[in-house]
């Protein structure tokens, strides 16, 4: 994209108390800030200290930029940069940057750093083409007062932070007369053996399907330890995608023969709803029982979707034994964003 030239000279200056509707209103137009977020709160405070600032750009028209520029006491930060979406594209951004990496040189900064989400790629592209490179960091964060989540329901954590759940345990002692389970209907779909699948690949379809479910236990597993379990002979990974896209995965773990477990079935969020969940579950079962196993084991916990157990049921599985137990709900210990 190359910028067109701009229409009229942008005055750039700091801000003041009386700009602060302005850059909120920017701030929100632009979808930059996270629901945690005050921006009012911030652009006051960015003001008040010593340590940040705010400039605005200005056009007849008004205020139509901003951005802010601080210091951590060791490195210099751009940060809530936005243009108005009618005046994009014209070298506003540029000189919009421009002006506050000048605040960091002017106080001894030799370097200018920028968080960005990885996913506004259109602000990093605007970045690179800016002369910024990535700088791989890994940001941990923890909560200091507790996000905003359910109080009621079974994924309504209690005052400390914590979910009760009851698992059911499940098992199939013989192979049920289902017969070959087949797609539903007018949907193209394929259930292949991902051989030692990638550890990136894997957590892609873990955490995608087992999000709403606070499937938590592999993600606070480090990479060879996941590795180590996924690249197991004895497990087998096995990918459904329709039109050639992943719309679930089922994992079955031969570690415990003669008993096969069913360890985790699910599918991505958008495939809900369609009948694909008892396809997959069928031919898992179906693959399971070819082995001529002494058992299927599953087992299903009171945060999974309420009409997995029914389906376990209606499949041939028994219920033999119940657990309950008290866990750390998964969001708050950082495992699974609140996004
Ligand atoms: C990112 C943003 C500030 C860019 O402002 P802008 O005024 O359109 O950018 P400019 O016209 O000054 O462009 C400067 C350079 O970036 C490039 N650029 C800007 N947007 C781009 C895009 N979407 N894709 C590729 N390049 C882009 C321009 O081509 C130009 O490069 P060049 O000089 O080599 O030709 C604006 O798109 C915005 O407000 N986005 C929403 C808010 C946001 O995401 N902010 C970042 C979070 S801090």
């Amino acid at each position: 994209m190359t910028p067109n030239k701009p229409e009229m000279a942008l005055s750039i200056r700091p801000a003041t108390a009386d700009d602060i509707d302005a850059i909120v209103g920017l701030w929100e137009l632009a979808d930059i800030v996270a629901w945690w977020r005050t921006p009012r709160d911030d652009a006051e405070r960015l003001l008040a200290s010593e340590h940040s600032t705010l400039f605005v750009g200005e056009l007849d028209s008004g205020v139509i930029a901003v951005v802010s520029a601080g210091d951590d006491g060791r490195r210099g930060w751009l940060m809530d940069l936005v243009v108005h979406a009618n005046h994009r594209g014209r070298g506003y951004g540029l000189q919009m940057a421009r002006a506050a990496e000048l605040w960091l040189t002017e106080r001894g900064f030799r370097r200018a750093q920028m968080l960005l989400r990885t996913d506004n790629r259109e602000a990093m592209a605007f970045c690179r083409a800016l002369g910024y490179g990535v700088s791989p960091r890994g940001i941990m964060a923890r909560w200091l007062h507790r996000p905003p989540l359910p109080d009621s329901g079974p994924d309504a954590p209690d005052d400390d932070g914590k979910l009760d759940v009851a698992i059911t345990y499940l098992e199939q002692t013989e192979r049920s007369g289902h017969g070959t389970p087949h797609p539903p209907a007018g949907i193209r779909a394929a259930l292949m053996r991902a051989e030692q699948p990638t550890v990136s690949f894997y957590r892609y379809l873990y955490n995608t399907v087992g999000a709403p479910w606070l499937w938590w236990e592999r993600r606070a597993l480090e990479d060879s330890a996941l590795a180590r379990i996924i690249h197991d002979e004895r497990v087998a990974v096995y990918v459904l995608y329709v039109d050639g896209v992943p719309a679930g995965f089922g994992e079955l773990d031969w570690r415990t023969t003669p008993v096969v477990d069913l360890a985790l079935m699910g599918l991505v969020p958008e495939f809900r709803g369609r009948g694909l969940g008892r396809y997959l579950l069928g031919a898992l079962l179906d693959i399971a029982w070819s082995d001529a196993p002494e058992k299927v084991t599953v087992n299903t916990c009171s945060l999974d979707h309420p009409r997995a157990l029914p389906l376990y049921q209606r499949l041939g599985f028994t219920p033999v034994s119940r657990e309950e137990k008290r866990i750390d709900d998964p969001r708050l210990t950082g495992l699974i964003p609140v996004v």
